[in-house]
């Protein structure tokens, strides 16, 4: 594989993260597509190959079993330059008040697993003294609303983790950028009835985001009118807030 150009996609099932994904390949980026299930991902990762004439290996990358996936990042060799962090799971809000074992799946696949699954990469970028990091945060961890405030509490938890790393791998020419989309036609919102006008196609946000890349922009909004609509929602006072039902 060309060592200067591969990317790791980390929750490469999801429909955001294979865009993204395409957009890389597009411009010849080798793809590493980390899943839960790696098996599965072939027919992908074949799909891939053929149609942008990149190379694709599949890797373990269950947040759930970090040693392991750590273990199987760490195999790889040469190390990728860059990550994509698309995992992600929204959760049943009302569960998880009810059922702590729910809360701590939403906490740890959409914090703990990525902070756990980041380091050992950030770690091996700042070695290398070269790479990015590409983490999918949420608007949700803008303001916590009552719908799905655990999931948000994670994304606020991860978008805080971000900035933290951007800051220290700045210094060793490690790139990292957050990116909060807002809604998104994806696996993770089928069942959702979505407002067409503010809900995004997984192609537009990968468009948003390899051209942010290039950019080397910090934090985005994808679509970029999510960046006003977040100012406008974290503006209303507590005491109004907490009246409303969002
Ligand atoms: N869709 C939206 O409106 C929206 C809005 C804001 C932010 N986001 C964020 O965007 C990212 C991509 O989500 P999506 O919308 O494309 O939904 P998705 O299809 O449900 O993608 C979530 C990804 O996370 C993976 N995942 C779940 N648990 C995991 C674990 N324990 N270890 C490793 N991977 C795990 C899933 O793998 P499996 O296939 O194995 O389940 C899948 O690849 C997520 O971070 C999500 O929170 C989505």
């Amino acid at each position: 594989m060309n060592t200067q150009k591969t990317l790791y996609l980390a929750g490469a099932t999801s429909d955001m993260a294979l865009a993204i994904g395409r957009e890389f390949a597009g411009q010849g980026w080798n793809l590493i597509l980390g899943g839960r299930d790696p098996q599965a991902l072939e027919p992908i990762r074949t799909d891939l190959e053929i149609r942008h004439n990149i190379q694709a290996k599949t890797v373990l990358c269950d947040v759930a079993q970090p040693e392991k996936t750590i273990a199987a990042l760490e195999a790889i060799h040469p190390a990728p330059q860059g990550m994509v962090c698309a995992i992600g799971y929204l959760g049943d809000q009302k569960k998880a008040e009810h059922h702590w074992e729910e809360a701590a799946i939403i906490l740890h696949t959409n914090f703990n697993g990525c902070v756990a699954l980041l380091n050992a990469f950030a770690n091996q970028l700042e070695l290398n003294r070269n790479g990015f990091i590409i983490g999918i945060s949420s608007v949700a961890g803008d303001r916590g609303r009552q719908s799905n405030y655990i999931y948000g509490a994670a994304k606020a938890g991860f978008t805080a983790y971000l900035s933290g790393l951007r800051s220290r791998l700045a210094k060793k020419n490690v790139h990292v950028m957050t990116v909060k989309p807002g809604f998104v036609y994806t696996r993770m919102t089928e069942a959702m009835k979505l407002p067409a006008i503010v809900t995004a196609t997984p192609e537009q946000v990968a468009k948003d985001v390899f051209a942010a890349y290039q950019k080397g922009k910090d934090v985005i909004y994808t679509r970029w009118f999510w960046r006003w609509i977040m100012l406008i929602i974290r503006s209303i006072p507590e005491k109004l807030f907490k009246k409303l039902s969002l």
